[in-house]
C-alpha cells in the first residue's frame, strides 16, 4: 500500500492519501478492515458498506459500476447518482442528497463516499459537511483534476445565482483513495483540464512538472509510472500549501496562479464554450506576460507547446479585453482597487502582487489572444 504523509489540519483531523492500488484494497485500508492496517487517528470505520451513503457521478457509474460494486459490496443499494455536469452543483441537488441520505438509517458515523470528478466531490463533500453536522467523508477522485486538485484541501460547495462556489464549507475528508484505472475512460478534454492544474504546480512549486504534465497530454506517453509520479508530486504540493494555510489567508493564494485571468474568461463566456482548465491555461499565459513585463525571467514556452492539444481560438474575444479586465476587478479575492495577481518570479517561485494598471492587463489579454490564435 502506497501512502503519502497525511494532511494534518488540526490535532483532531487528518486526511490520509492512499494511492495506486485497486479500489477494493484502498477501501479496505481506509475503513480499517484490512488485516494489520492502522485505521488512522480517526479510528476504524469498520462499517459494512451497505450502511454507507455513496454519491457517484453518472458517467463514472455507467463506465465503472462493476469496479465500484466489487470494492463496496452492498453499497449499490444506497447509491445516489449525480447527473454529470456543473449544473449538479446546485442547492436542489444538494437537498436531494440530504433527502436520499435521511431515507435510510443514518448515524453520525455513517461514511459518505464520493466517487467522481470535482463536481461530485464538491457537492457530496458539502452534503457530508451538512448531514448530522458532519459525516465521515471519503473521496474517490475519478478525473485527473480531482486527483491532483479538488479532492485535496477540504473545500466543498455548490453554486448559487450569486456566483460559483458561493455556498460551501471547509470540510476535510478522512481519506482520499486514488485508483488511477478510473482514468482509462476519461475524455481527452478532461485530461487537459487536469493538466492545466499540474502545469500550475510546475510554475509555482516544481518546474519538473512542466515537462511531466505536458507529457500527459499525449495518450501514448501516459505510462503508469509517469501518471503516479505526477499525481504524487501534485498531491504533495497541494497538501503542503493547504497544511500551511488551511483557511486561505496566505500561501494558499498561490494556487490561484492563472485563475484570476481564467475566471474572467469563464464568466465572459458564461461557462459555455471554454471549460475551467482551458481558461486557466490561457490565464497562465496572460499572468506570465505580466510577470515578464515586471522584469521576471519566466517563459510561457512550456504552455505554448501544448497549443495544438488545447486547440483554443480566442480571437473572438479580441474586442473584449477591457471587459475582461473589468471582470477581474470584481474578483472576490481583490483588496481595494488593486487586482491581486499571483505571478511567478522564476519557475517554481510564486509571488503575489497588487496590480493597478488596467492597460498592462489589457496588453496581457491581447498577447494571449494572439499567442493562442
Ligand atoms: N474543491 C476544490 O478545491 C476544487 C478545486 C478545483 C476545482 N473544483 C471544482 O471541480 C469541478 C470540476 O471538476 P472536474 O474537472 O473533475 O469536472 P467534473 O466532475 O464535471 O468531471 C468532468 C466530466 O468527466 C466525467 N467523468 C468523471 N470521471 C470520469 C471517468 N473516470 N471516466 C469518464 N468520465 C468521467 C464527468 O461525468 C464529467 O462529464 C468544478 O466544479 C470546480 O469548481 C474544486
Amino acid at each position: 500500500m502506497h501512502q503519502l504523509p497525511s494532511l494534518n489540519i488540526s490535532d483532531k483531523h487528518e486526511t490520509r492519501f492512499l494511492l495506486f492500488e485497486a479500489l477494493e484494497t484502498l477501501w479496505r485500508h481506509a475503513s480499517g478492515t484490512a488485516t494489520g492496517t492502522p485505521a488512522g487517528r480517526s479510528g476504524s470505520v469498520g462499517t459494512p458498506t451497505g450502511q454507507s451513503v455513496m454519491v457517484v457521478d453518472g458517467h463514472v457509474l455507467a463506465a465503472h459500476r462493476r469496479r465500484i460494486e466489487a470494492a463496496f459490496p452492498g453499497a449499490a443499494d444506497r447509491c445516489f447518482e449525480v447527473p454529470p455536469g456543473e449544473g449538479s452543483k446546485s442547492v436542489a441537488m444538494w437537498n436531494r442528497i440530504l433527502d436520499f441520505a435521511f431515507a435510510g438509517p443514518l448515524k453520525r458515523n455513517t461514511p459518505l463516499i464520493a466517487i467522481g470528478g470535482g463536481v461530485t466531490g464538491d457537492l457530496a463533500g458539502f452534503a457530508a459537511a451538512s448531514l448530522m453536522r458532519g459525516l465521515p467523508l471519503y473521496h474517490v477522485p475519478t478525473t485527473l483534476l480531482a486527483m491532483v486538485d479538488s479532492a485535496i484541501g477540504g473545500k466543498t460547495g455548490i453554486n448559487h445565482a450569486f456566483g460559483k462556489n458561493t455556498i460551501g464549507a471547509f470540510y476535510h475528508p478522512r481519506a482520499v483513495l486514488f485508483d488511477t484505472t478510473f482514468l482509462d475512460t476519461l475524455p481527452q478534454r478532461e485530461w487537459l483540464c487536469g493538466i492545466s492544474e499540474v502545469l500550475k504546480y510546475g510554475y509555482i512549486a516544481d518546474p519538473q512538472l512542466l515537462e511531466k504534465g505536458a507529457a500527459l497530454a499525449d495518450p501514448q506517453s501516459r505510462t503508469p509510472e509517469l501518471l503516479q509520479d505526477v499525481i504524487e508530486r501534485s498531491v504533495r504540493i497541494k497538501s503542503e500549501i493547504v497544511a500551511s494555510d488551511a483557511r486561505e489567508q496566505g500561501r494558499r493564494a498561490w494556487l490561484n496562479f492563472g485563475h484570476t485571468f481564467g475566471h474572467a474568461l469563464e464568466t465572459l463566456d458564461n461557462y459555455r464554450n471554454i471549460n475551467h482548465g482551458e481558461a486557466v491555461y490561457a490565464g497562465m499565459i496572460a499572468a506570465l506576460f505580466v510577470a515578464r513585463h515586471l522584469g521576471h525571467d519566466v517563459s510561457d514556452e512550456p504552455l505554448l507547446k501544448l497549443k495544438p492539444n488545447y486547440g483554443l481560438n480566442l480571437k473572438t474575444y479580441t474586442s473584449q479585453a477591457a471587459d475582461l479586465v473589468t471582470l477581474m476587478t470584481h474578483d472576490k479575492k481583490n483588496r481595494d482597487q488593486d487586482i491581486r495577481l499571483v505571478l511567478v518570479a522564476d519557475h517554481g517561485n510564486p509571488l503575489v502582487t497588487g496590480i493597478d494598471d488596467p492597460a498592462l492587463l489589457r496588453d496581457a489579454w491581447h498577447y494571449t489572444f494572439e499567442a493562442l490564435s
